[in-house]
């Protein structure tokens, strides 16, 4: 500001503007001239004080001006073409207060019901729905401790559940909420597969575009290998799958309930809740899980039925799933402790297994399926990252949280550091049986329960956590375009390019089937997956086995991603075990693999079943138990419609694909291939119209992107 005296000077200004005019001539009409040309000089008597010489024609006059009401005078530098401003600290900027985690809490709801009723977003429910899900995200990120109770609030909101408390709390998928909603980038194509695959169907995100280059370190062989000849020697391979005890079955509970998990003592048919519509039979029910009486029975008929009680199996596959089917809230670790350690006892004790190679399954930790891991790069730095993810939520709820594998395919489990550790666990009971080798367990136990397994006879079986790839589990949508978050398909594309190298064969296992229907696995991850078993095809891969489903159901895998499907581009076959459990509306089954010793072929496939509905005649005495029986062998029932197969030529992709072609002339081998699909159960639904065309699409589909892409929705089971 200029000095006081300049100022008292300035405020003698006066102004007279008709000093100026000049007028031309006049006009009529009252009017001044018709015209008035200005003069050229500025008129500089209107300012007393100029910054600059208000008679120079290079710039512009810069007067001083006084303001009468503040007595200021402002400075040059406010209009001086040659100083603007860029940062004005000087005025007051103002922001709102920090908002207390509980208004936060607040406001994030207000918000959602904004959102939810907008406009704006028209028809578009995906964009809305993301939309929500930054406002849960910042939530998360800046009040973790109160997203539980948001989620639950906004569940209870809009009737997501029956109980979202018991649901959506800290406890339950409330703390696997945060944690992914904080992580995700939900703008993207995180966001839209959450909207996609948790808030039905709001979004169609379609597979992202895979970048193959370097993925394989050799391209695959220009000429295959030539392949083994055949020993002529039949090994017997047991596949079992999602046996599902229920150890709190309750006989005589309501076996026709309105829950999922029926034969409990607390559920009722909700439409006649004070009368008993089917009381739970002692061996088990069709929308139950198998109790232990049914379990027992079963797996002592196994090695009878399959006349290998003196011999043994050559060994066995289990594709995943022990646990009940139970609501979240009534799990525990001990619970998934408990039936891990029971089932793994009860296979080893009942059956001659041979080796047992076992899977994990969706329902194998607690909580369910969520299974927490970091990429085949993690390292400290991702581990320190990952520690300081969890710092907040171990600050305010005082558990410790953070645990961590140090290791290449670094891994936090579900169950983080309270021991033992679901995987250790797990790897401990298969070194405790003696199934694995100690390779194996190591690598088991510090790789989500991945490993692999080179047996002496020139086969490896490789066995991989499909956790990675399942929808419901909520880790994978944190990064998902990235298809291989966990470093697995990594380890697995290493491993078959090591037996490629060696000229050994490999078997793979997994829990959740990587196509058919396209509703259980996720697209990136199968996408690629896909990819890699065509590369290996079918010279290393002879054979993979999935379960999960819990029917008896097959996928081919075909070169080229599927773009020519034929008999030619059949590569390998994707065989999708019977479960052991009942549920939901299907018998008991298990499968045994006749496999030729040299070539790890599949010879034939026989399968056993047990009729369910026939338990309720069992109850009320001890002389008889449930019968199982042999149900069908896969070659006498398709084989017919396969001309030219010899009975020695093995069951691979080229005779499943011929399979098909087959279906498609002579529907009636679909309704074969229906009822076998449900273990000859007589609830299975009958497969007529789309579903004939849907299913033998399935069978063409095995990866999520495929199915999608390639085939009518809503046909996948027959439950
Ligand atoms: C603005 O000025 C402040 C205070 O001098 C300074 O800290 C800040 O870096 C400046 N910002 C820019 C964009 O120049
Ligand atoms: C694919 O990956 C390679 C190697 O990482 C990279 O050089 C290339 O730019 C990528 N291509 C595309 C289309 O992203
Ligand atoms: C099961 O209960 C439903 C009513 O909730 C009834 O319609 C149905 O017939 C019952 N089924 C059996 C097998 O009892
Ligand atoms: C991971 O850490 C180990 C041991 O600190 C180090 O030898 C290795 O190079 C690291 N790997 C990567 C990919 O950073
Ligand atoms: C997800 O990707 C971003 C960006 O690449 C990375 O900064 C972040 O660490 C990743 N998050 C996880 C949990 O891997
Ligand atoms: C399947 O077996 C037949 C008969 O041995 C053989 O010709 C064909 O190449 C095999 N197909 C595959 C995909 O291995
Ligand atoms: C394979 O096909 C599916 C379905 O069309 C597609 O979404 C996916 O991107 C394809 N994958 C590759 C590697 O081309």
């Amino acid at each position: 500001m200029l000095s006081f005296k300049i100022l008292e000077t300035l405020a003698l200004f006066t102004v007279a503007f008709s000093d100026l005019a000049v007028a031309e001539t006049e006009t009529a009409g009252g009017f001044g001239p018709s015209a008035y040309t200005a003069p050229g000089a500025f008129p500089t008597s209107v300012y007393k004080h100029y910054y600059n010489s208000p008679t120079a024609t290079s710039a512009q006059p810069q007067p001083v001006i006084y303001d009468p009401v503040s007595h200021e005078i402002y400075p040059l530098e406010l209009t001086d073409p040659s100083t603007l401003p860029k940062n004005d600290t000087h005025d007051p900027h103002i922001l709102p207060p920090t908002a207390s985690s509980g208004q936060i809490l607040e406001s994030a709801f207000q918000q959602i019901l904004s959102i939810a009723g907008s406009s704006s977003f028209e028809t578009n429910n995906c964009a809305r729905c993301q939309a929500a899900l930054q406002v849960g995200k910042f939530l998360a990120m800046a009040a973790p401790e109160q997203a539980p109770t948001f989620v639950v609030r906004v569940c209870e909101h809009f009737n997501f559940d029956q109980d979202c408390a018991t649901t959506y709390g800290l406890d339950q998928l409330g703390w696997v909420i945060t944690q992914v909603i904080a992580n995700a980038d939900v703008g993207g194509l995180d966001g839209q597969m959450i909207c996609s695959n948790f808030i039905s169907g709001l979004c169609s995100p379609t597979t992202t575009p895979l970048n193959l280059t370097n993925w394989f370190a050799k391209p695959k062989p220009a000429v295959l290998p030539a392949a083994k000849k055949p020993s002529g020697k039949r090994l017997k391979v047991l596949h079992l799958s999602d046996l599902h005890l229920d150890p709190r079955y309750t006989n005589g509970a309501e076996a026709n309930c309105s829950a999922y998990q029926c034969c409990r003592d607390n559920v009722v048919n909700s439409q006649t809740p004070d009368e008993m519509v089917f009381p739970a039979p002692r061996f088990g029910a069709y929308l139950c899980d198998t109790p232990l009486s049914l379990m027992l029975a079963g797996l002592k008929a196994v090695p009878i039925l399959a006349g290998t009680g003196r011999t043994g199996f050559d060994f066995t596959l289990y594709t995943g799933d022990l646990v009940s089917h139970d609501p979240d809230n009534q799990l525990s670790r001990d619970y998934v402790l408990y039936t891990e350690t029971v089932l793994y006892d009860l296979i080893k004790k009942l059956i001659n297994t041979g080796p047992v190679y076992p899977a994990l399954g969706n329902h194998d930790t607690h909580n369910e399926y969520v299974a927490l891991c970091f990429d085949a790069e993690s390292n400290i730095t991702k581990l320190s990252e990952l520690k300081m993810l969890l710092t907040p939520l171990v600050a305010s709820w005082g558990t410790s949280l953070v645990g961590v594998y140090q290791d290449r395919y670094a891994v936090i489990d579900s169950w983080l550091t309270v021991e033992p550790r679901n995987y250790d666990h797990v790897a401990g009971l298969w070194e405790h049986e003696g199934w694995l080798p100690q390779s194996a367990i190591d690598f088991a136990r510090s790789h989500y329960t991945a490993y692999m397994v080179k047996r002496q006879d020139g086969l490896r079986v490789i066995s991989l956590n499909t956790d990675m790839w399942y929808t419901a589990n909520y880790f994978n949508y944190i990064n998902m375009t990235n298809p291989d978050l966990f470093g697995m398909l990594r380890f697995l594309t290493d491993e078959l390019q090591d037996a490629e190298d060696a000229g050994d064969a490999v078997w793979i296992l997994g829990h959740v089937l990587s196509g058919w229907d396209g509703t259980q696995p996720l697209q990136n991850p199968t996408n690629l997956f896909y990819q890699i078993v065509d590369r290996f095809s079918p010279h290393v891969i002879k054979a993979v086995f999935w379960g999960h489903s819990h029917e008896d159901q097959l996928m081919i895998y075909y070169a080229n991603n599927a773009t020519s499907i034929s008999a030619q581009a059949a590569q390998a076959v994707g065989w999708i075990g019977p479960s052991f459990t009942t549920s939901r509306n299907l018998n008991s089954g298990f499968r045994v693999y006749e496999v030729d010793s040299e070539t790890f072929d599949i010879l034939d496939a026989h399968t056993w079943k047990s009729d369910v509905n026939s338990y309720p005649q069992l109850d009320k005495q001890s002389v008889r138990g449930p019968t199982f029986e042999y149900e069908y062998s896969t070659r006498k029932a398709y084989g017919g419609s396969v001309p030219g197969w010899g009975p020695n030529d093995p069951l691979n992709a080229s005779w499943w694909h011929l399979v098909t072609e087959a279906m498609e002339k002579d529907p009636a081998l679909v309704t074969t291939f229906n009822t076998y699909q449900g273990k000859s159960s007589v609830r299975t639904q009958p497969c007529t119209g789309d579903c004939i065309t849907a299913k033998i699409c399935y069978m063409r589909s095995a990866s999520a992107s495929i199915s999608q892409q390639n085939c009518i929705p809503g046909f996948g089971t027959v439950q």
